[in-house]
């Protein structure tokens, strides 16, 4: 776990950069994570039922072609879409492992004990780690193994980020581990660029909540008086860089303290950057599955074009026949 005074500087760091930025990370306390789980429930935020879909879909015939004895699932949550994959894989009373991986240990304990309720045939292994400082894993499971990073979660990660993190997984996979990836798409034939901005745009105001409540988290755990009603949300798609961003934007110039630190000015007008959603194409998974040392073997998308799923594996090219 990061100490508390590195997360200070870091945040002071963020906070003195044109745009001002902060860790997305701080969006889930209790009530940001119930803030997330309304948000997968929003008409417009499409992704977390595209996935869901496209994962019931093509999960009977992942499973026959990797033939999984265990599951690891990096941030791993509150596992809802995980039961489509163990389902399958504990189908006919297979034993089968689960390693659900999360930075927050109370919710990850809370939804091994569900799981070892539910499925009997499953022997779960929680394992708290941070996802941005490369997973460590006490006991590599028996191959072969499916590593899962669903929900789009890699989006939140910069090209470099992503590419470290999955290397860093790959560097412990083996012949037959295969690792399988949720990315949300960029505009384009199935999805227009309204669809993309309106899923973080809700028309109830729950993005935003969400987005406020990060400052309310702030001051919480590092004593800052962020005033939430003096920021607007605001959310769009950065067509350079696809991917989305998500500000807050100073409804007028104040000043926010922050604890042992400099004062932070806000102009009106001047935002704070609190997250990136990267969007992405057939081309960019390839390539950054690539980069972190796996072949991409597999590219589903949803029948809309708006979610996709694509596998990797660590089989050499010159392996196969
Ligand atoms: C949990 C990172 C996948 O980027 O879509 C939802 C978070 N932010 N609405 C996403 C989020 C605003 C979400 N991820």
């Amino acid at each position: 776990m990061r100490e508390r005074r590195e997360e200070l500087s870091e945040l002071a760091r963020g906070l003195a950069r044109t745009p001002k930025t902060v860790s997305s990370r701080y969006f889930y306390n209790e009530r940001g994570s119930e803030l997330f789980e309304a948000i997968t429930r929003l008409p417009e935020y499409y992704l977390t039922r595209a996935e869901r879909g496209l994962l019931t879909r093509i999960v009977s015939g992942l499973i026959e072609e990797v033939r999984p004895r265990a599951l690891v699932e990096l941030g791993a949550g509150s596992a809802r879409k995980t039961r489509i994959l163990l389902d399958a894989m504990t189908e006919g009373g297979r034993a089968a492992v689960y390693v659900p991986v999360d930075v927050s240990k109370d919710f990850l304990l809370e939804t091994a004990n569900r799981l070892r309720d539910e499925y009997p045939a499953l022997e779960v292994r929680p394992e708290v780690a941070d996802m941005e400082r490369g997973l460590r894993l006490a006991a590599r499971p028996q191959a072969p193994c499916i590593y899962a990073l669903l929900g789009s979660t890699i989006g939140n990660f910069t090209h470099q980020e992503a590419v470290r993190m999955i290397a860093g997984l790959t560097s412990g996979m083996r012949d037959g581990d295969v690792f399988l990836l949720g990315a949300d798409l960029r505009p384009g034939a199935g999805k227009s660029l309204e669809a993309l901005e309106a899923a973080y745009n809700d028309a109830a105001g729950v993005t935003a909540e969400f987005n406020r409540n990060l400052l309310r988290v702030l001051n919480a755990r590092f004593g800052t008086d962020f005033d939430p009603s003096r920021f607007r949300h605001r959310a769009w798609y950065n067509a350079d860089k696809t991917r989305i961003e998500m500000h807050l934007e100073a409804l007028s110039a104040h000043a926010v303290a922050l604890p042992g630190g400099p004062v932070i000015c806000f102009q009106q007008g001047e935002t704070l950057r609190t997250e990136i959603s990267c969007k992405y194409d057939r081309t960019a998974v390839c390539s950054l599955l690539r980069q972190a040392g796996l072949n991409p073997v597999r590219w589903w998308t949803d029948e809309r074009g708006r979610f996709a799923l694509a596998l990797g594996n660590m089989t050499s090219e010159g392996d196969s026949p």
